[in-house]
């Protein structure tokens, strides 16, 4: 146990990666034989062991045991909190059915909305629980959750207080994300209208009034709403204070990206259609680029552009999607090493993905994401070499000891 009066050190490490957000995406700045010191919840001092400084305060020693270090990993889109599971569509998928003509038959997101609406709040809060648990072993330490399984005020409302008690009782960071746009539930399929008009009158304000989210996203896509629809609700959102996210050009290149930089979305997600236009626009606006790698590779769909991204100078975060659906597992590490073998990105560029430019996804970058004094001390000690033999002989969990705002958290 760490004494949160008491200076911090670890020490002993063999390798340390910065990963700060200057230089290019495969920038990590790699420190040999480092060490780490934090005061609080706050990173003081990083650098090489030898020119550590003489702290005049007394201090509590770690030793890492040779171990490498990197910042605590990023998540920055999940659907963490969700009714049910939908293994038997993958066992259909894996039998030649289509992702979309298993949603246009009535399951898909509707399928998981069914099972969220009869989920009571306790008991979904319980099953996330255990989910977050689990995601926080593997080294992650700041986590972003969506809506959008409800469909419904009261169901959209319950998933989004199941994160806030989460946030309450967790040691890492949640963000959440209200994703009222992600269907069209079938009480409204005649009438698009009516439930665009739900969300913006009822949904947004009561989000924001028990400040329930940071983000309102929306899928943008031909099974969900159109480009027009979503950026009448997310300039909606901007109003009520909530910054816009978007899932864009999944399934189909329908000028997604370039909506996402139109309207400053913080990020824009998924990608796999992405056109040339649309990674201009999101260069000249700052949006970040999140690819999901196991969403394409669930998926069997070619994945995003993710060079054409990093040479245009988009930021390119690594997230899981986490969902029953088309990403279901919560695996970041898995989901980096994707981005390498799928996605032509090299190990350095996937670790900058999901450490600091995740945390740009979730405008966190001035707080976590990469290991620098005055950072936030979220930080994971793997029993690994390197960053390519960590990407490169895949094992189920390389991380022995999280730590989260300064304290040891597994
Ligand atoms: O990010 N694309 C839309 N939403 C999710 C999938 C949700 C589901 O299949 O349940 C996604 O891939
Ligand atoms: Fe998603």
């Amino acid at each position: 146990m760490s004494n949160p009066e008491l200076m911090q050190l670890l020490k002993n490490i063999d390798t340390l990666a910065v990963c700060p957000d200057e230089g290019e995406q495969d920038n990590i700045q790699l420190i040999h034989d480092a060490a780490i010191a934090w005061k609080g919840s706050e990173i003081v001092w990083v650098g090489p062991e030898k020119d550590m400084p003489d702290f005049d305060d007394p201090m509590q020693v770690h030793d890492a045991g040779g171990r490498m270090v990197i910042p605590g990993l990023v998540d920055c889109h999940t659907h963490l909190a969700f009714g049910g599971w939908r293994a038997e569509e993958f066992e259909m998928r894996s039998l030649g059915r289509t992702y979309e003509e298993i949603a246009a038959a009535g399951g898909g997101i509707l399928s998981t909305m069914r099972e969220t609406r009869k989920i009571p709040q306790n008991q979904l809060l319980e099953k996330s629980r255990k989910l977050l648990e689990r995601i926080i072993r593997l080294g992650i330490t700041t986590i972003e959750c969506k809506s959008g399984y409800g469909l419904t005020l009261k169901d959209e409302l319950k998933q989004l207080r199941v994160y806030k008690e989460l946030k309450k009782e967790a040691p890492v960071e949640i963000l959440s994300t209200f994703l009222g746009a992600h269907a069209i539930p079938p009480e409204y399929k005649g009438d698009r209208q009516s439930y665009i008009d739900l969300v913006l009158e009822e949904m947004l304000p009561k989000v924001t009034e028990e400040d329930l989210a940071t983000f309102c996203d929306v899928f943008a896509d031909a099974p969900a709403f159109t480009n027009e629809e979503a950026e009448q609700i997310l300039t909606e959102a901007k109003k009520h204070g909530l910054t816009p996210k978007l899932h864009a050009d999944q399934l189909t290149g329908n000028g997604g990206a370039e909506l996402a930089a139109k309207v400053s979305a913080v990020s824009a997600d998924h990608l796999e259609n992405i056109s040339d236009t649309g990674i201009e626009r999101m260069k000249e606006s700052g949006t970040v680029a999140v690819s999901l790698p196991l969403a394409t590779y669930y998926l069997r769909k070619d994945p995003l552009p993710a060079r054409s991204l990093i040479e245009a100078g988009v930021p390119v975060a690594v997230a899981t999607d986490f969902n029953p659906g088309s990403a279901p597992s919560y695996h970041l590490p898995m989901a980096m090493h994707l981005g390498c073998t799928l996605q032509w990105m090299s190990p350095a560029e996937v670790l900058k993905g999901a450490t600091i430019y995740g945390a740009k996804a979730l405008g966190m970058d001035q707080k976590t994401g990469s290991l620098e004094p005055g950072k936030k001390a979220d930080f994971v000690e793997l029993d690994v070499e390197s960053v390519n033999q960590w990407m490169y002989h895949f094992q189920p969990n390389c991380a022995e000891r999280v730590w989260a705002a300064g304290k040891q958290i597994v």
